[in-house]
């Protein structure tokens, strides 16, 4: 088939690459000039673990191109897939102007019949909405088929997702959309567009909900004298509620999540339905990170003055991605409070710079980072984290030799035998 994917970013690439793998010929449209640059010359302006190799070999096979705008016409029967953004609006209503300014576009340049794709993630009823705005009374059709896709790992997301959503108000689209997936073997749902829409959404909600509800069950945990670790497992065990997503910590951050829980909740007010229960989930959330300060300052009597090392920028590891990333607002906060804060991170150290305050010392590895610290706090568990050298941290350090881990990702015997004051979320002393 011929597609055209409308957006070069973490999903719009993994779709291009896999799709002209699996042997369509893709257009990939990229209006960032030097982004387009770097993808003809085969280089991915996103870190994704094997973009790089899967982008080379479309652009090698002449499947993959990119370009920087519509091709005009677009022929029919071509199948059109939009991937843009849609960030937070400050009520925090998804912003749809990306979507809308496509869509203006497509109405002129595309012969009908064919097929428009909406990958970006849209509330429920944009894509009624969006026909009757644009193309009523045209043979397109119209499909919602969200992605499931983690960034660092889309692209075995892409393979191996656990179901395929694909809304439609035809089912003989349906199937010519499942055939784009022909190559992956997963359950396909077919339902029609606001519901396809609607799973995306709840999807994301039933997620952030589970990691704000162990994350309260964490902080019961501290004042039952319990260990979350342990509860943790042993309510995961339950085949209804299963391991996943229980891990407590800071909470999650992201460039998914926190927005769609937000456009969710706007959504659903707009219709004049209040989801109560995800509004306590946002709050949760937000509340894990300053509980994190607070635990801070009590156990060091302050925070004026303290020397204090941030350990993990990324808003999880394995990603230069700082947005939403729980690493800022801390940053923020321990800065405000008056401590002296050195930060570290492997990959996001670049995107973090701006957003923090000039004070901020960014050092240059884990070891500099907590030289004369009265504190680390452990954001993000980076591997490199968990396996470093930390008797040589110990001896460099200043009392009380504290570590807040921020994600339960540390040895807390092995340091607590190293004379470290260790403390978890949730997990017993
Ligand atoms: C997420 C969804 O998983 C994906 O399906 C959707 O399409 C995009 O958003 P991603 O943002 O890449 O993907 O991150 P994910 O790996 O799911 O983690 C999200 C956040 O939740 C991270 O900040 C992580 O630290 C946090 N998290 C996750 C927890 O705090 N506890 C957990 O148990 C799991």
């Amino acid at each position: 088939m011929n597609i055209v994917v409308i957006g070069a970013g973490y999903v719009g690439l993994t779709a291009a690459c896999c799709l002209a793998n699996a042997g369509h010929r893709v257009t990939c449209i990229e209006n960032n000039e030097s982004k387009l640059k770097l993808l003809n010359q085969g280089i991915s302006p996103i870190q994704e673990k094997g973009i790089d190799q899967l982008l080379k070999q479309g652009l090698a096979s002449g499947k993959l191109s990119f370009v920087s705008s519509l091709p005009k016409p677009i022929e029919t029967d071509t199948v059109i897939m939009i991937t843009v953004g849609t960030p937070s609006l400050p009520s925090g209503a998804a912003d749809l102007s990306s979507i809308y300014q496509v869509a203006a576009e497509l109405k002129n340049a595309i012969q009908y019949p064919l097929i428009l794709i909406m990958k970006s993630t849209v509330p429920p009823g944009t894509g009624v909405k969006l026909v009757q705005r644009y193309f009523e009374n045209t043979p397109i059709s119209y499909v919602a088929n969200p992605e499931f896709l983690r960034e660092e790992r889309a692209i075995e997301d892409w393979y191996h997702p656990s179901r395929i959503v694909i809304g439609a108000a035809d089912n003989k689209i349906a199937e010519k959309v499942r055939q784009l997936y022909s190559d992956i073997d997963a359950p396909v749902i077919i339902t029609d567009i606001t519901s396809a829409e609607t799973i995306k959404y709840a999807a994301n909600a039933f997620l952030v909900t589970k990691i704000s509800f162990i994350n309260e069950i964490a902080n019961l945990c501290e004042t039952m004298s319990a260990n979350i670790d342990d509860v943790a497992k042993g309510i995961g065990l339950d085949t209804r509620i299963g391991p996943d997503f229980l891990r407590a910590g800071l909470g999650y951050g992201g460039s998914c999540f926190p927005k769609d829980a937000r456009a969710l909740d706007f959504a659903a007010l707009n219709k004049g339905y209040d989801l109560r229960l995800l509004k306590v989930t946002i709050e949760v959330n937000t509340k894990q990170r300053i509980l994190a300060v607070h635990k801070l300052k009590q156990l060091l009597g302050g925070l004026a003055g303290k020397e204090i090392a941030l350990l993990g920028l990324a808003f999880k590891p394995d990603t230069d991605d700082i947005r939403e990333s729980p690493s800022i607002d801390i940053a923020y906060l321990l800065y405000e409070e008056g401590a002296k804060l050195r930060v570290y991170d492997p990959t996001a150290m670049q995107n973090a710079r701006p957003l923090l305050p000039s004070e901020v010392t960014f050092a240059t590895d884990i070891y500099s980072a907590t030289v004369g610290a009265n504190a680390i706090i452990l954001v993000t568990e980076w591997q490199e984290f968990i396996h470093a050298d930390w008797q040589t941290i110990k001896k460099q350090m200043n009392q009380p030799y504290l570590i807040l881990d921020g994600r339960n990702a540390l040895a807390q015997d092995k340091l607590m035998a190293l004379g470290f004051k260790y403390v978890g979320v949730g997990r017993r002393l």
